[in-house]
């Protein structure tokens, strides 16, 4: 009787789960089909929302951050709104962005979307952020990659995660802070006395290509690496180093090293790897454009943050208490350093569309119909 009653007690749970399991998978399939899993990596212009859950002084989690967003309430973007990485995921036609790594809420289904593990404040080396205390530097992202996957299989088994991150897109941004928070922070850091600046570029380029490999030899086969923005343009730099309301030279001057040799990287890796993996987006020019030639965008002003204080609203951190303009979408900078939902729609549809000059060896769109026509 006990042992009976033992036998049918422990074999009811097996048999519910396996019927649970069951009919998630068929849940699930459809919703696998509908669009590429995509996932991203990197610093704050692509993290919406993983340093909410950390304990850091790099957040966006208040007014006026989200202003725009349809709750209208900050979520841990950098934007008055949408993100880079939010926008290309409406290009794939996901049905949402894929959640932040670190939210309770990315489990089951939902994992199958995809995940974004990007922190604001890191870069590509260790040292980078240090300022911001505890956030998810690259390593730790990749790591976390590698535990997502674990998670997946034990939802679809094996070979199904290994063919959604097969197929998988991935966007990677990440490098700018590694001048604005690293080397150009102080008027003398420690590694600006370490390096001269072209030396400095050379070993963050090589160390992005360690990275680099290791993303790929996680199981990715599409990866979407931006080339930093218009650095000496952001009004942060304005603020602190323009002497005449242009650019800060020397902060174009490392983008200018640093851009073109990230390119060559990624072409060499493609050579090496006999396929065209790394897709290099010429972020720095995008930024121009619309710097160079506001108007023709549609933003009245492309030096002034919409959000901040002091010269160019380019001093300290965008809070209730700061200037604020009342249309966002006339603005190229949405605070010191991100660009505002409408710079970003433009950034993506140059990805997406635009020619050579901005992406190498071709578009996302290209690169879906490519996928599409391949699978
Ligand atoms: C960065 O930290 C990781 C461990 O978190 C380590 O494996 C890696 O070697 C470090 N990179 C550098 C350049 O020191
Ligand atoms: C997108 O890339 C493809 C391949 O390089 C190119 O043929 C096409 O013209 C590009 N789209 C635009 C709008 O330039």
């Amino acid at each position: 009787m006990i042992q009976l009653m033992a036998a049918s007690s422990s074999s009811n749970p097996v048999t519910i789960c396996l019927i649970i399991l069951a009919l998630g998978t068929i849940h699930i399939s459809p919703q696998a089909e509908a669009a590429r899993a995509f996932f991203v990596f990197g610093d704050s212009l692509v993290d919406n929302g993983n340093n909410n859950y950390l304990i850091t002084t790099a957040r966006a989690d208040s007014y006026p951050y989200g202003i725009d967003s349809p709750t209208h309430r900050a979520t841990g973007r950098f934007s008055n709104g949408l993100n880079i990485a939010d926008i290309i995921s409406e290009k794939i036609g996901a049905s949402e962005p894929p959640l932040p790594y670190l939210s309770p809420q990315l489990n089951g289904r939902r994992l199958l979307i995809g995940a974004n593990f990007a922190s604001a404040g890191v870069g590509i080396l260790n040292d980078t952020g240090v300022q911001f205390l505890n956030i998810l530097r690259m390593p730790t992202q990749l790591e976390y990659f590698q535990e997502y996957q674990g998670r997946v299989q034990a939802l679809i088994g094996r070979e199904q995660t290994k063919r959604l991150i097969e197929q998988s897109l991935v966007l990677i941004t990440v490098g700018g802070n590694d001048f604005v928070n690293n080397y150009y922070l102080g008027p003398s850091s420690p590694r600006s006395r370490q390096f001269p600046l072209p030396k400095y570029v050379k070993y963050l380029i090589s160390e992005y290509k360690k990275l680099l490999m290791n993303l790929y030899k996680l199981g990715p086969r599409r990866i979407l690496v931006t080339g930093t923005g218009a650095m000496g343009c952001a009004p942060g730099e304005l603020a602190s180093r323009s002497t005449n309301g242009g650019c800060s030279a020397e902060v174009q001057r490392a983008g200018a090293l640093y851009n073109p040799q990230l390119e060559q990287m990624l072409r060499a890796l493609n050579k090496k790897l006999g396929k065209d993996v790394f897709i290099s987006a010429n972020n720095g020019q995008m930024h121009l454009d619309f710097i160079n030639n506001p108007q023709s965008f549609g933003f009245t002003d492309s030096k002034v943050a919409c959000c901040g204080q002091g010269p160019y609203n380019g001093v300290g951190l965008c809070t209730f208490l700061s200037n604020l303009c009342p249309n966002r979408g006339l603005y190229a900078f949405w605070d010191a350093f991100h660009p505002s939902e409408k710079a970003n729609r433009i950034i993506v549809q140059q990805m997406n569309t635009g020619s050579t000059r901005y992406m190498s060896p071709m578009n996302l769109s290209t690169i879906m119909a490519l996928d599409d026509s391949t699978t």
